[in-house]
């Protein structure tokens, strides 16, 4: 019996030895293999794992994710081993008794290791050293509890988790897609000037796209004096680094996680969760125009940006795809363009801009003299060509990458291509479809109570489920935040936010300085804590969902362009809703029209340009959604260098569900006299409206006739385009432009050159027919003013 025992012991003993070499060989501390998934470190709160993580078939690395409630997709938010994958048999991580922590592929070679070593000899240790992953995320190696040799924290992949810091010795690297968690060519690191920037390093070429490489840091806030470089997130969502660059999420405060990370689409962006079970939402981005980060679509292709499809690739006219399923290859020619300068044309692509790769710098040539300097060179590509600051710009260049597409650029890109070839520019512009649907429909909903109008608007409901998706889902993917890099004129931007009422209370001393007065409520001036004057609009007690609100006012935040009032956050609290724009210490267009000294000829070409441009921006971009449906001058504000800003975009969004739900308001949105005839007669509401309501306020800015707002029809404005119409016709049949000079306002001062008035009239009578298929699109109008505009400078 004492025999049976004694073996059956003996027994028990060897198998428990063997066991125990299987985990961990008598000279390693401790060992984790590839095929036990049991063998993971938790953190003790258990919001952390790691182990080893498979990527592919029979391929893993070893990563620490966030645990996850349920099988499912997990969030690694570092990993030991990104470019050399290991083998899913025999891979090891042991912690050697030398002190080195060594990952090996399948017994053979080791493919990573911490180098690290012991202070003390293993026998003088008080007690054994431990790998502990902390609470935070961070994995530690401890020689001692008082002495760490090496934690992860000191080197991360592509995430930043809150309390961890990028220093001068690190950077953050992109992975290649989001199936390849292999380094990819995006990074965001400590230049040698202090300031952090993110680079594109791509296997061809590298450039720097954030902040703007023609910001310097002093113009944007940026400091170069602080050597100690680092940047982190903390618990509350502040995002803090020393180069003075600072900024906020967008639900600041406590929530259960986040991380920040360098997708692999270029952009930072810090990841949200309120509960364990819920997704990730973003909270922050570092860049709202996917178009501004380098490296997106490759050599000779356009790049848009769109808010709700994100960023899109297209060839140049004359090229095509060299490879359909990856954009970010770019494109190939479909001719050969010979050297000889007779052999070649140029295509103009309005807008079209390429950062880089200039062949020369030119200023003050004619277009004429830019392409000859263009055809001098064999390889050039095409040229730039604008006007800025006050010179025309020429910028011939052989390599055509980092393209944006985008109404904020205002010139052109010249291509170059074959004599013979009949390429053509085509609009980039399909995607739009059904969002233009789902758009017009919503303004359709409520005029009549007729039984087609009940089907319709039960089909419009259900649309609108769709919509609401999609904004929601939109919202989630691409929060508006900061966005100090992201319009080329707006170094002064800073973050979107959320204000509490008792801020906005206390910023308008109680609401007691009215500004301004609309139908969707009252304008009050104010002063943010920050010492910004701000205008706060209150808007009238709206019963919308908090939710939705948001959604809207978060899209409506992110449109950002130079000749668009900036909104820089909003107020939801209970019934309180309020928005928080910057303040315009000139006014609107109709003060400045009422007290008539203030505006000379060349202020309001200025006037008129610069409000089709901020309109143009909102109709085109696919952004029609923000019809704005009430332009007039009370709308268009005036900066201090009478440079206009177009106001109150997108409230028809935040107002509409509203009428829906309080039949006694005006079915017909905007204001009478500035409403085309749409309207009236019922027809499908598109951007033309927008149009027409434009030339109305271009006719009266020009002939001095203001419209009696509070007038009994719509008469008076058909009176003053009829009337100017006659003029015309008259002042062309005796072939004199005098009847420029009958028709404008006799009390403007200055000099002005009757040319430029006749375009503005003209373009101005084009925006106001009747039919609105006829009217130009706002990016057209734009066209024919700028034109003008630069045909006048050459001729000054
Ligand atoms: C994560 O950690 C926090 C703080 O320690 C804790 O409140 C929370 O419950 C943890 N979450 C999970 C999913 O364990
Ligand atoms: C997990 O990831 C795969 C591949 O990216 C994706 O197809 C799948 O939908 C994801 N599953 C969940 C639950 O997110
Ligand atoms: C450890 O040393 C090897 C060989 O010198 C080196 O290739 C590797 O990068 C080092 N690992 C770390 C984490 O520094
Ligand atoms: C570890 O540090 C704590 C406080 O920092 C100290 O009280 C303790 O004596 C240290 N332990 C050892 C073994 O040095
Ligand atoms: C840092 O930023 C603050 C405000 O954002 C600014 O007032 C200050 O001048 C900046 N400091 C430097 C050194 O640029
Ligand atoms: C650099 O920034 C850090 C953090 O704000 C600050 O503690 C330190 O004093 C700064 N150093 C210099 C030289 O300004
Ligand atoms: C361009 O030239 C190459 C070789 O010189 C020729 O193979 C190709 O067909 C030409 N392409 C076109 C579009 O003419
Ligand atoms: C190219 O076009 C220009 C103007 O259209 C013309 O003058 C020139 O002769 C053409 N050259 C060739 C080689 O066709």
């Amino acid at each position: 019996m004492a025999f049976l025992g004694s073996s059956l012991s003996i027994i028990l003993f060897v198998w428990a030895w063997l066991l125990r070499c299987s985990l961990s060989s008598s000279s390693n501390f401790l060992s984790l293999s590839v095929e036990n998934p049991e063998h993971v470190i938790k953190s003790s709160n258990n919001n952390f794992t790691a182990g080893f993580y498979g990527i592919g078939e029979n391929a893993y690395a070893f990563a620490i994710w966030f645990t996850e409630p349920r099988q499912r997709n997990l969030t690694v938010v570092w990993m030991a081993n990104r470019d050399v994958l290991v083998n899913g048999k025999g891979s090891t991580l042991t912690l050697r008794r030398n002190g080195n922590l060594v990952l090996n592929d399948a017994g053979q070679v080791d493919v990573w290791a911490t180098n690290t070593t012991w202070l003390k000899s293993p026998e003088l240790m008080p007690k054994s050293p431990e790998l502990i992953l902390k609470d935070d995320g961070n994995l530690v190696l401890f020689e001692h509890p008082n002495i760490t040799v090496w934690e992860s924290f000191g080197f991360p992949t592509n995430t930043l988790l809150p309390g961890q810091r990028l220093t001068r010795h690190t950077s953050l690297v992109s992975s290649k897609s989001q199936t390849d968690p292999s380094s990819g060519f995006h990074k965001l690191f400590f230049d040698n000037d202090n300031v952090l920037r993110l680079l594109y390093d791509g296997p061809e070429l590298s450039s720097i796209y954030w902040p703007h490489p023609w910001n310097l840091p002093a113009q944007i806030g940026r400091s170069i004096f602080n050597a100690s470089r680092f940047v982190f997130l903390d618990l509350y969502g502040d995002i803090f680094s020393t180069d003075n660059f600072t900024s906020e999420t967008s639900d600041y405060g406590l929530v259960l996680q986040r991380r920040l990370t360098i997708d692999s689409d270029g952009n930072v962006r810090v990841y949200s969760r309120r509960n364990w079970e819920d997704k990730w939402y973003v909270s922050w981005q570092v860049i709202s125009a996917g178009c501004n980060i380098h490296g997106g679509c490759g050599e000779n292709s356009f790049c848009k940006y769109e808010p709700y499809n994100g960023r899109t690739c297209l060839c140049l006219p004359g090229y095509k795809f060299k490879d359909e399923s990856d954009s970010s290859l770019g494109c190939q020619p479909e001719f050969n363009l010979s050297c000889n300068p007779q052999d070649s044309r140029f295509l103009r692509i309005p807008n079209g801009d390429f950062y880089g790769y200039d062949q020369g710098n030119y200023e003050d040539l004619t277009l004429d003299e830019c392409k000859k300097k263009c055809l001098e060179i064999c390889y050039c590509k095409g040229f730039q060509y604008s006007y800025e600051n006050n010179h025309f710009k020429c910028y011939p260049k052989t390599l055509l990458v980092n393209s944006n597409l985008s109404p904020a650029f205002q010139g052109g890109f010249h291509l170059r291509i074959p004599n013979s070839s009949t390429f053509t520019l085509q609009e980039p512009n399909t995607k739009c479809e059904h969002f233009k649907s789902v758009k017009y429909a919503r303004v359709y909903w409520s005029r009549q109570g007729s039984i087609l109008v009940k089907v319709l608007l039960w089909l419009v409901v259900a649309i609108g489920g769709f919509e609401l998706a999609y904004i929601v889902l939109f919202w989630c993917l691409t929060l508006k935040r900061s966005s100090k890099e992201q319009n080329y004129h707006d170094l002064t931007g800073t973050g979107f936010r959320k204000y509490s009422y008792s801020e906005l209370k206390e910023a308008t001393k109680g609401f007691r300085e009215e500004v301004g007065r609309g139908a969707g409520g009252i304008v009050y001036k104010g002063v943010l804590k920050d010492g910004r004057v701000a205008a706060i609009k209150r808007l009238n007690e709206a019963n919308q969902i908090e939710s939705e609100f948001l959604a809207e006012v978060n899209l409506i935040g992110r449109l950002n362009h130079m000749n668009l009032i900036d909104m820089w956050g909003y107020c939801a609290e209970g019934k309180y809703k309020m928005l928080v724009y910057e303040y315009m210490e000139n006014g609107s267009l109709a003060t400045n029209l009422e007290s008539s000294k203030s505006l000379d000829w060349r202020k309001m070409y200025d006037i008129a340009l610069g409000t089709a441009r901020g309109l143009a921006y909102l109709h085109e971009e696919c952004l029609e959604w923000v019809l704005h449906c009430d332009i007039k001058p009370q709308n268009i504000l005036l900066d201090s260098d009478y440079q206009p800003k177009v106001a109150d975009f997108g409230l028809s969004k935040l107002q509409n569900r509203n009428d829906v739900k309080n039949p006694s308001f005006s079915r017909i949105r905007g204001t009478r006299g500035y409403m085309a005839p749409e309207w009236v007669f019922s027809l499908p509401i598109t951007s033309k409206v927008d149009v027409y309501s434009y030339g109305i306020v271009v006719l009266e800015m020009i002939t001095g006739k203001r419209l009696r707002v509070d007038g009994p029809d719509h008469s008076h404005h058909g009176r003053l385009v009829t009337w100017v119409n006659e003029k015309k016709k008259k002042g062309k049949e005796k072939e004199t432009s005098s009847w420029v000079e009958q028709i404008v306002d006799p009390t403007v001062e200055g000099s002005f050159d009757m040319k430029k008035v006749e375009v503005l009239v003209t373009v101005a009578l084009q925006c106001v027919v009747d039919d609105r298929d006829a009217r130009p699109s706002m990016s057209h109008v734009v066209e024919m003013l700028q034109s003008h505009e630069i045909d006048s400078q050459i001729n000054e």
